[in-house]
């Protein structure tokens, strides 16, 4: 990455005046979403939606008429009745999920299973900022965790148990909530793959970039193992939503809090806004039987080299099964 790119997302204040600076940049190759596109019956499964940009998603998804999973550690049962209060359809459920314990992804995908829920829409969404390092009681590093690993598990456990719609035709999609900050990284580190190190705030936006770095690439390369050639499987999606007005920063040191609070009032992007890429991903026609493809607000662009780098995507996808292997996770599909 150029040393030009590098510096957009160096610090948290870069970062943030950065995406405020993007915001007001001319988008090219715009998309639009068409109201009468709906998702009558569809089951979608959304992680994070207890706040921000996944509540609003549930909200919008629910009122497009989708069956909407809500997979959120936190508000049950309260937030899922708001999103049926807001969005008029009462199949809206929530379903526990601490997406930086294993054990507890293996009992949703368990919980899945016995609801014989098949899911056309995934979305993985919900991440965490942290002010500094901690051990989940797994011992692994959180945001690496929730913010990475915790896909690639779910994922995994999805496929294997064969929760995904994917008989009769139907081509099911899954949505990466990643950031533009995953071109920061200059590359892997992959002899420090998933080894817990200690770090505080000022390290945290660089990881924070790195983590969305193998979330993309994890992206690509699940889209090239599901897809071959003109034949799709599921579609993969990845995209940015610009920065948005929600919980994200709940970790900043309080000092900062009030200032952040203009800032993101004034600058940021309601989660009604910036919400359109999600539903543009799990509604459009535009994009059936596209086997992968990025928004950066409601701008298709090309994702990160590195992140579409077919040997990256070949040894994450392999550092992170042996990852999990050692933690007693074996897979077969
Ligand atoms: N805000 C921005 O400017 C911005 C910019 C680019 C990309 N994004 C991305 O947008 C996505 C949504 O973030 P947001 O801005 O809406 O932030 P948010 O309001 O903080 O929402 C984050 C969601 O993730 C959930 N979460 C965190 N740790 C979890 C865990 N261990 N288990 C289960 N759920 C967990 C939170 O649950 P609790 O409510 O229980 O904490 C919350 O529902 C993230 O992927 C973020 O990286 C945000």
């Amino acid at each position: 990455m150029t040393g030009k790119h590098k510096k957009r997302y160096s610090t948290p204040f870069i970062a943030t005046a950065s995406g405020i600076i993007d915001l007001f940049r001319k988008q090219k190759n715009t998309v639009t979403l068409k109201d009468d596109e709906l998702l009558i019956g569809k089951n979608i499964l959304i992680t994070g939606s207890s706040s921000g940009l996944g509540f609003e998603a549930a909200v919008q998804l629910a009122g497009r008429g989708a069956n909407v999973w809500m997979a959120c550690r936190s508000g049950i049962p309260e937030k899922g009745n708001l999103v049926i209060k807001l969005s008029g359809n009462k199949n809206v459920q929530m379903i526990h999920v601490d997406l930086a314990d294993m054990n507890s992804i293996k009992t949703l995908v368990e919980e899945l299973k016995k609801l014989s829920v098949t899911l056309d829409v995934l979305i993985c969404n919900a991440a965490v900022v942290p002010s500094k390092s901690r051990k989940t009681k797994q011992g692994i590093e959180e945001m690496f965790m929730v913010n990475y690993l915790a896909k690639y598990l779910l994922i995994r456990l999805i496929l294997e148990n064969k929760l995904l719609h994917m008989t009769n035709g139907n081509i099911p999609r899954i949505i990466f909530v990643s950031s533009e900050s995953h071109r920061n990284p200059k590359g892997y580190d992959w002899d420090g793959f998933g080894i817990y190190k200690k770090y505080s705030m000022n390290k945290t936006v660089e990881l924070y970039g790195y983590y969305k770095l193998m979330m993309t690439t994890f992206a690509n390369e699940l889209s090239r193992r599901l897809n071959s050639g003109s034949k799709i499987s599921c579609s993969v999606f990845a995209l940015c939503p610009g920065p948005v007005n929600s919980n994200i920063a709940r970790e900043a040191p309080v000092i900062f809090k009030p200032l952040l609070k203009i800032i993101f009032t004034i600058f940021f992007r309601s989660p009604r806004k910036a919400v359109k890429p999600i539903l543009y991903f799990a509604c459009s026609k535009e994009v059936e039987n596209s086997p992968v493809d990025y928004l950066f607000l409601m701008s298709r662009k090309k994702m990160d080299a590195k992140a579409m780098n077919k040997e990256n995507g070949t040894k994450l996808w392999q550092k992170s099964e042996e990852f999990l292997q050692h933690h007693g996770f074996v897979f077969h599909q």
